[in-house]
């Protein structure tokens, strides 16, 4: 076959093919390792010198035009490709939103919000501090020394030793932000602070990862009467009933003396659970009076300064609230659950709008 014939029977190719991975073997058939130029490109060695300047320049050129022609016809099928595309994923965002939107708030992100809510009302602010914490914020200040009990409790996740021998972790609870509060502010405090907990534990109840809310009020009066009535009032208010009853049972946590347990009545009617009716008891929550050290520890004087704390896991309320069986289905991401326990969006909950 003559060059010239080689020629248009590749041009020919290229012109015919209709996309990317057409051109691509156009281009392999031809310039590839055994492609038709790379072959004829083996036989210059077996030519005399003349004859080979003259048959490689030839095919150089030859072999210039046809790459030319190939980027030129690749670059036309990608554009087109393009094209194609853009039209098929055209949005004309003049159109009204759809009736009902498929993405939902998620029950954790909802009863966070209601909390906040309902907290708000009373006059707390919104506190927060950071998942990766030390052994100060986390222990040390919460009247946690380094041998004791409670630190086993916690099924820490450590990270590993810094060169001075330090080691962070993730916070097995809100109540750092206690601490981080405290340093940061004058009493009176009232804060509440929301947010991811972390615990090496898995089962029916319990995900590596959780949500807690912390509950801190600090000033020269407050006693556990307040307490037990900000409990009250919130459970009312979020719960959405008359009247809930509180029982507190004594406990104990190395950052309050004393502490308490805190459980509301229920009952189960149908599969259903009533928070606020019938006399079986759900525990909610820990909490007592700041302990001196704690309050020490925050750079306040507990001579001059008292108040309560608690801590409520975020999660198990808005089980209880929900009635969502299961805790591990909370973090499965599970596009059914989520559109069968979620909440429409934009529906921000309000004392007044309704919280659910
Ligand atoms: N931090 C405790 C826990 O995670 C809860 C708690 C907070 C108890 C504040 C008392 C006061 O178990």
């Amino acid at each position: 076959m003559s060059l010239e014939t080689l020629e248009q029977d590749i041009l020919a190719q290229v012109s015919a093919a209709s996309d990317e991975a057409a051109i691509e073997a156009v281009r392999v058939a031809a310039l590839g390792k055994k492609g038709a130029i790379s072959e004829r490109m083996k036989s210059l060695g077996s030519m005399s010198p003349d004859e080979r300047r003259e048959a490689g320049a030839a095919l150089n050129l030859l072999k210039d035009r046809v790459s030319e022609a190939l980027g030129v016809r690749k670059a036309a099928l990608q554009e087109a490709a393009l094209e194609v595309r853009l039209a098929g994923e055209k949005i004309d965002v003049t159109l009204p939103v759809r009736p009902q939107g498929t993405g939902t708030v998620h029950p954790v992100s909802q009863v966070w919000e209601e909390v906040v809510q309902v907290f708000g009302d009373l006059g707390f602010a919104v506190a927060e501090g950071p998942h990766i914490e030390d052994d100060f914020h986390n222990f040390d200040a919460l009247n946690i020394p380094p041998e004791h009990p409670a630190r086993q409790e916690h099924d820490t996740f450590f990270f590993n030793e810094k060169p001075d021998g330090a080691r962070m972790l993730l916070r097995t609870h809100t109540s750092p932000v206690q601490i981080r509060t405290m340093l940061a502010s004058k009493p009176p405090v009232r804060i509440i602070a929301p947010g991811r907990t972390f615990r090496c534990d898995s089962d029916m109840t319990h995900t590596p990862m959780f949500n807690q809310i912390e509950g801190l009020m600090l000033d020269e009066t407050t006693t556990l009467a307040n307490l037990k009535w900000v409990l009250t009032e919130f459970c009312k208010a979020f719960f959405e009933v008359d009247d809930v009853k509180m029982r507190f049972r004594a406990s104990h946590f190395p950052f309050t003396e004393p502490s308490m347990e805190v459980d509301i009545n229920y009952a189960r009617e149908g599969g259903q659970l009533k928070i606020g009716q019938g006399d079986k008891w759900l525990e909610i929550l820990g909490s007592g009076m700041v302990h001196p050290n704690v309050i020490r520890a925050g750079g306040m004087d507990p001579d001059k300064v008292q108040g309560w704390a608690f801590g409520m896991g975020l999660d198990r309320i808005a089980m209880l609230k929900y009635g969502i069986p299961d805790l591990r289905a909370f973090f499965e991401a599970d596009l059914r659950w989520l559109r069968h326990y979620g909440f429409r969006a934009l529906q921000v909950p309000t004392l007044a709008g309704g919280l659910s």
